[in-house]
This record gives C-alpha cells, structure tokens and sequence, in this order.
C-alpha cells in the first residue's frame, strides 16, 4: 500500500530554521532516518536532540549551501554514517531586507537623499546577488552534489521550497520574488532532466508562516501584526497564517513513493486559498 518509511534516509537543508526543523522531527517520527543540515551547527545539534530525545534517529552537520566542497564532504560523511539516501528536502533559503524596497510601490519623495527608504534605485545589486545565490544558487549546488547518488534509486526524490512569491512577485520583495521563480523553473528543469532515472523533483509553495526569515516584516516589537500583516490575512481566505503542521501532509505525500509516484515537476501550494484569490 504505502511506502515503508523505516528503511528510508533523508537529508534536510535549513533543518535547524522553523519550517523545516519542524518536517525533519515529524518525518524522523515516522522512522525516516535524518541527516540534519543548518548554516549553525547549534541549531542543526538543537533539531537532532529533540529527534533523538523522542527515540528517533539523526545526525548533525554544519553546512553553507554555497560552499561546494564543504557540501561534497558532508555528503560523504552522512553516506558513510547512514548509507543510501532517498529524500533531499532543499529548505535553506529565505528573503533579505537589504534586496527589499521600503514602500510597496514608487513614489517620488524615494527619491529625495534625505528619505530613510530604500527605493528601487538605491538597492545594491550585490543584496539581489544574496538572496538568488541562498534561494536559487544553494539548491541548485546542493541538488549538485547529492542528486548524483539518488540517480536510479528507487523511491528518490527531491523537495524544493518555493513561495507565493514566485509566480506572483509580492510588493517589496523583488530579490526574493525573482529568486523564488528561478526556484520554480529549475524544479521543473530537474524533474524532466531526471525522469528516466526515477528521481522525482517537486517543489511546495507555502504561504504565509511567521518563521524568523520574516518575523520584523509580519510582527511589531511588541508582538502585533504590522499593517503588511493584515493585508495578508485579508487576502487569505482562510484568514490565518500557517503553522509548519500545515505542511507536513503535502511533504509527506510528495516524499512517499506509492502515493505520488507519478508526481514530478509539480509546485505544490500550501497557502490557505492565497493564490487563488483575485482580491475582489
Ligand atoms: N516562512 C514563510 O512564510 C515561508 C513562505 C514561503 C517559503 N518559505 C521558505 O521556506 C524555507 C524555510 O524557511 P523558514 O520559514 O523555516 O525560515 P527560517 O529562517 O526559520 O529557516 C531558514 C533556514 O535556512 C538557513 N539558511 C539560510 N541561508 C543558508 C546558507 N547559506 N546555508 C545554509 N543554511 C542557510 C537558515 O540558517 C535557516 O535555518 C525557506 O526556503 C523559505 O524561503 C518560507
């Protein structure tokens, strides 16, 4: 019927952040053994102890998605300690202020050198550079250096995480929109590249989930929700945001063989209705 998920391993990108930390101890709660990557390895050894405190099994790895040869001997590593890996979830990635306008749309007062915001003019290439090379760059050379063992494999699959962002560019977040769409492109780029060999390429889009990449745009000092905030709910049919448990089902669908093994190339919403949405 179902995939048998205790003979399964997984390696997660972004596990010590929010979103992911909380998919790695669900799908580690399944039997699915995790290597666990984070930028820290604090908040990777933070995931990994509330996995193994609950009985499952995990190890910690301290990794930049853009440092190539430091991901090609961690993938060595977690191949030597676990054996065969069959999921890759690509969770790092997130938006930056400084790749961000101030004001939702251009007014000419931007353009005064005393204004404190930051216009459209005023954003440093090098910011945009950033965020495609966290979002769009750290899939990609991560896709690079564990796809090549998952070729073949049966049950392979790799997971992308995109955004709202990406086939509609959100107000503000121009670096991000534009690197969350390459996201989008290149899931569907790799899942026809690796068809043949059975690895799956899917991505999910989630909505909104106040996590740490976005908790000063969404949420005043005081813990309220900024106007940008409320504009959001507004548009959210289902007028909340999300919490990581909106996910886990999706993920876990997409990393389940039997259940979408005829999936590929597809960008999963997971968004309380906000794409679908026309605003009126
Ligand atoms: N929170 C949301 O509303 C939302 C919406 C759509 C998409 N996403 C995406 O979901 C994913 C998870 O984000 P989150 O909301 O849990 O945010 P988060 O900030 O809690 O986690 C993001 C993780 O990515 C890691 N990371 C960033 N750059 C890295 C690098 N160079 N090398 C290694 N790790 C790096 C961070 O250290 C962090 O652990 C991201 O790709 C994000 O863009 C989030």
């Amino acid at each position: 019927m179902y995939m048998e998920w205790g003979n399964k391993v997984a390696v997660i990108t972004g596990a010590g952040g929010v979103l992911l930390s909380a998919y790695a101890k669900e799908l580690a709660s399944k039997g699915v053994k995790i290597a666990v990557l984070s930028r820290s390895f604090e908040h990777a050894q933070r995931t990994v102890d509330e996995i193994t405190t609950a009985g499952n099994i995990a190890k910690a790895y301290a990794c930049d998605v853009l440092d190539k040869k430091s991901l090609i001997e961690i993938e060595k590593q977690i191949y030597e300690s676990f054996g065969q890996y069959h999921i890759l979830i690509n969770g790092a990635g997130g938006n930056m202020p400084n790749a961000s306008t101030t004001n939702e749309t251009f007014i000419f007062e931007d353009l005064n050198s005393s204004s404190n915001t930051r216009s459209f003019f005023d954003i440093d290439s090098n910011e945009i550079e950033k965020v495609f090379s966290i979002n769009f760059l750290g899939t990609f050379i991560v896709s690079q250096v564990f796809a090549k063992r998952m070729l073949g494999v049966k049950g392979a699959t790799i997971i992308n995480f995109s955004s709202m962002a990406a086939q509609k560019p959100m107000t503000k977040v121009v670096g991000y929109s534009a690197a969350k769409a390459a996201v989008d492109n290149l899931t569907r780029w790799l899942a026809v590249h690796f068809a043949e060999q059975g690895l799956r390429v899917n991505a999910v889009a989630p909505g909104f989930f106040i996590t740490n990449q976005n908790r000063t745009l969404l949420t005043n000092s005081d813990g309220s929700l900024t106007k940008r905030s409320h504009k959001i709910i507004g548009h959210t049919p289902m007028r909340r945001f999300g919490k990581a448990c909106d996910l886990f089902g999706t993920l876990s669908w997409l990393c389940d063989e039997d259940a979408s093994g005829f999936v590929t190339g597809s960008i999963i919403d997971v968004d309380g209705g906000f794409q679908s949405y026309s605003g009126v």
